[in-house]
């Protein structure tokens, strides 16, 4: 549904797509993470064709997005990372307003309202004005009126922002059900839980380029290596294997069992380990992946990343 090639983009001086490249296909949901700044909302507006990229190509169903641009711009549905709902206009209004710039005919479009508006939750206040709305319902409609039409393909920027639990999940039932119905789903999030819930596979924007793109299994895997760190409280005592890192002793190589690990660790310290101030614990996660992939702080090995990545 949507192939993507080496996307450059710079604003000014700064580069922030050096050579992007993503496919996602009919029916799959693509999870897309980084850091702040690291040029998600770019690339998206550019996928969705409103940015032009300085070098690359967007090719959505088989066409070039940028030569087709009415063609393909119908089969896309886009909620930006900013609010894009009309305050002064009902609930009802913003809604009918995308679904009938969507190309839909006006009854179709009062069918997809009712039941757009059933599956955010917000049936019952298709009637009020949208200023009048929750923090929460805000970001429920302005996801709505992306999927009023049932695109193809769909970006999704941070839909979640301000949701409580309730907002959030209904907001998750929606997206699988548009993958279900065979659309691709692109989706940002800085709740990385979110992902493991929707089952999306994950691509991590870093340093300008899509760094991994793999199924979550996966990249848990590869990346999510387990961690320990002993945290002291004043000096740090040597122990052969393990190394200091400020206040902390991490082992030296990755270890696969970190309880066991600390726990060694302790009983060889035995009296030095007297100005222990706490033991950190890293699983095998998308989080601690996560943290890897970016070279984050964190207690995962980066070494190992690197080589990971490198092969
Ligand atoms: N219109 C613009 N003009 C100049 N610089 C911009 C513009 N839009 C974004 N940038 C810069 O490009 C970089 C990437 O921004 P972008 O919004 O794409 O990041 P992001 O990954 O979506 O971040 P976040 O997680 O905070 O939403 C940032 O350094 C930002 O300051
Ligand atoms: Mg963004």
């Amino acid at each position: 549904m949507l192939e993507i090639r080496d996307l450059t983009k710079a604003y000014g001086d700064h580069r922030v797509l050096l050579g992007v490249d993503l496919d996602v296909g009919a029916g799959e949901i693509v999870g897309l993470l980084g850091p702040n700044g690291a040029g998600k909302t770019t690339l998206i507006s550019i996928a969705a064709g409103l940015r032009r990229p300085d070098r690359g190509s967007v090719r959505i169903a088989g066409r070039d997005a940028m030569r087709h641009r009415p063609l393909t711009a119908r089969l896309i549905g886009l909620a930006p990372q900013d609010l894009g709902i009309y305050p002064t206009l009902t609930v009802r209004q913003n809604l009918m307003f995308f679904a009938r710039l969507a190309g839909l005919g006006p009854s179709v479009a009062r069918r997809q309202v009712d039941s757009t508006a059933e599956a955010f939750d917000l049936a019952d206040r298709l009637n009020h004005r949208a200023e009048t709305l929750s923090g929460g319902q805000k970001r429920r409609l302005h996801t709505a009126m992306a999927v009023i039409h049932r695109p193809k393909l769909v970006f999704l920027d941070e839909p979640t922002v301000g949701a409580d639990v309730a907002s959030r999940a209904g907001i998750l039932d929606v997206v699988r059900q548009l993958a279900a119905e065979g659309a691709a789903v692109v989706y940002t999030t800085h709740y990385l839980t979110e992902l493991e819930q929707l089952g999306a596979a994950i691509a991590v924007l870093h340093a300008g380029r899509i760094a991994v793109r793999a199924p979550l299994p996966e990249v848990i895997a590869r990346f999510g290596a387990a961690g320990v760190a002993l945290r002291f409280a004043g000096e740090v005592p040597h122990l052969p294997g393990w190394r200091v890192d400020g206040a902390r002793l991490v082992p030296e190589e990755t270890v696969a069992d970190p309880v066991a690990a600390a726990a060694q660790a302790l009983a060889a310290l035995g009296a030095r380990a007297g100005g222990l101030a706490g033991v950190e614990i890293v699983r095998p996660s998308l989080e601690s992946a996560y943290l890897a992939i970016t070279g984050q702080p964190g207690v995962a090995q980066t070494e190992e990343v690197v080589d990971a990545l490198a092969a």
